[in-house]
């Protein structure tokens, strides 16, 4: 960041220029974590799709290598799209993904390292067999793509989705193979579902149903649950089931996708897209990879030339209760905190601001809990408030009410001319308390460009048995929330024209009618990471 260039941000991943969007193939190899990415190298717009590739030792500082593929074939001179990676026996790792050619029509492709005893994994060599998967008469083939990670059956058979759409009908198809090569469509089709439209990225592993472990393997019995998440309608989301490889079936525990109160996401915001989750066989854990979109306008993304960053890698892993995952940033982000500032048991008087001095507020990291004494005098919750997005900004940070709102300014001007809101709101139903989180945009910045939708979602927690709390972490032009210790999430693009660097400012503040107590605040100035372009190679003398 910087003055002529406000919005790049300080540690989130991102090239050094021009579009990105999103994550592929992400993977722990040899003790060095990879993550390539869709990548155009010749301008801030979507085009000319190439894998992108950059390592690191620990999440959080990278190393941008080489691209791993670009698109030189015949059936992918349209672009190489989004794929992921699989660990073949023997500990291979070998790439699969989507090539679209001239006319979009997509196909699957294989990758291989050429030298897989280099663990940078350099330089990527496509197989003389691709494409291993083209469209059948069916399918359609400009909706057909991003290959999931693959996974063995019992009898050793390879498993395979690929992302597709019949007559609006959102699809993964599953398809088969010995050897990693020729590929069979299963006549029966994985999961679909007509609300959604075209699925893409899907994604299908399984969680441990006791503790926060990652779990690699497809076939263990008993304690895991299956998540299947794809990306459709500018929102990624998940589903949880059983998955009886025997039968190549996934069975739905609860309701499918865009069913009642249980449309499950991974975030709430409306720029979290095309995620992608890898095991971590270093520490045992499953992390989520996502590509954070602009909100700009398409000329401004040319004129700063760059468009697109990385969530913070999160780890993800089933709630205690079963029913939905958690997510956390990985806690190497936490080797950039400095300068602590520390808060306990303050009260937060009805109506006050409380301005968080001592940091670098545009570059930061919140932890905020808060303790409400008077939970019975909730407002009452009305029955058609379904709707958590819409009741947000109807109750927007402006609207006075009883418990909330109360929360968190970021990215706030000294005036308050331009802030965000990320705050809560506590209702009462019968003798239940409803939880809300909110993400109000509508005053994070006077350009006219920026999209500034409000974003909100219900957090399942008990305010009469736990604190409600929220962790923010603020990087120039993004702010990733996460509500109730991982339970919901929103992450936003903010553009502030006057918050900027040195002028942003960060408050606790509470709008409610009564006085509440923040149990703990602490906030971190966050350094900046390194993500730096490899040393060239010197010649020899
Ligand atoms: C998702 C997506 C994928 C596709 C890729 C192309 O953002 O549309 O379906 O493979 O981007 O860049």
């Amino acid at each position: 960041a910087g003055t002529t260039q406000p919005y790049r941000t300080a540690y989130h991943f991102q090239p050094l220029k021009n579009w990105m969007n999103d994550p592929n193939g992400p993977l722990y190899y040899k003790g060095v974590y990879h993550l390539f990415y869709q990548y155009n190298p010749y301008s801030a717009i979507w085009g000319n799709m190439t894998w992108g590739h950059s390592i690191s030792n620990d999440l959080v500082n990278w190393v941008h290598l080489e691209h791993a593929l670009n698109p030189i074939e015949p059936y992918e001179l349209g672009g190489c799209f989004s794929g992921s990676i699989t660990m073949l026996p023997g500990g291979r790792p070998v790439i699969f993904y989507t090539g679209a050619d001239t006319n979009n029509f997509q196909s699957q492709n294989l990758a291989f390292p050429k030298d897989p005893s280099d663990p940078l994994l350099r330089e990527w060599v496509k197989s003389p067999h691709n494409p291993v998967i083209t469209a059948e008469d069916d399918i359609e083939p400009s909706d057909f793509r991003d290959p999931t990670t693959a996974w063995q059956a019992v009898d050793g058979t390879w498993q395979v989705l690929i992302g597709g759409k019949i007559d609006g009908r959102g699809m993964a198809y599953l398809y088969q193979s010995n050897d990693f090569i020729n590929w069979t469509r299963s006549e029966k089709i994985f999961h679909s579902s007509v609300k959604t439209g075209m699925w893409e990225c899907p994604d299908f592993y399984p969680v441990s149903i006791n503790g926060k472990d990652g779990v690699d393997n497809y076939l263990e019995k008993g304690n895991t649950k299956f998540v299947l998440k794809a990306s459709f309608l500018d929102h990624d989301h998940y589903i949880l089931g059983y998955y009886k490889a025997e039968r190549n079936g996934f069975q739905v525990e609860a309701t499918d996708f865009m069913e009642a109160n249980t449309d499950w996401r991974y975030d709430y915001g409306g720029k979290f897209y095309a995620s992608k989750t890898f095991f971590d066989g270093g520490k045992k854990r499953r992390i989520l990879w996502a590509w954070i979109m602009e909100a700009d306008s398409r000329a401004n993304d040319i004129k700063k030339g760059w468009s697109g960053l990385q969530s913070i890698p999160r780890v993800v892993w089933l709630s205690a209760s079963g029913n939905q995952l958690m997510q956390w940033p990985v806690e190497e982000i936490e080797s950039l905190r400095k300068d602590e500032v520390e808060i306990k048991d303050k009260e937060l008087e009805k109506g006050s601001l409380v301005e968080v001095v001592g940091i670098t507020a545009a570059q930061a990291d919140v932890e905020i809990s808060f303790e409400l004494p008077n939970l019975e005098d909730a407002e009452q919750m009305e029955p058609s408030w379904t709707d958590p997005q819409l009741l947000c900004a109807q109750k927007n940070a402006a609207v006075e009410g009883r418990l909330g709102p109360f929360g968190l300014l970021v990215l706030a001007s000294s005036n308050l001319t331009e802030e965000t809101a990320i705050f809560f709101r506590v209702f009462k139903n019968h003798s239940r308390h409803i939880v809300l989180l909110c993400n109000d945009l509508s005053r994070s910045s006077l350009s006219r460009d920026v999209r500034k939708t409000t974003f909100g979602a219900f957090l399942d927690i008990n305010p009469l048995q736990e604190s409600i709390s929220l962790r923010t972490l603020i990087d120039h032009s993004i702010v990733e929330s996460f509500g109730g210790g991982g339970k919901a999430c929103i992450t936003a693009r903010v553009y502030p024209v006057l918050a900027v660097d040195k002028e942003a400012k960060l408050f606790a503040f509470n709008k409610g009618s009564h006085n509440i107590k923040i149990l703990k605040l602490n906030a971190w100035s966050m350094k900046e990471a390194k993500i730096l372009p490899i040393m060239k190679r010197r010649k020899p003398p």
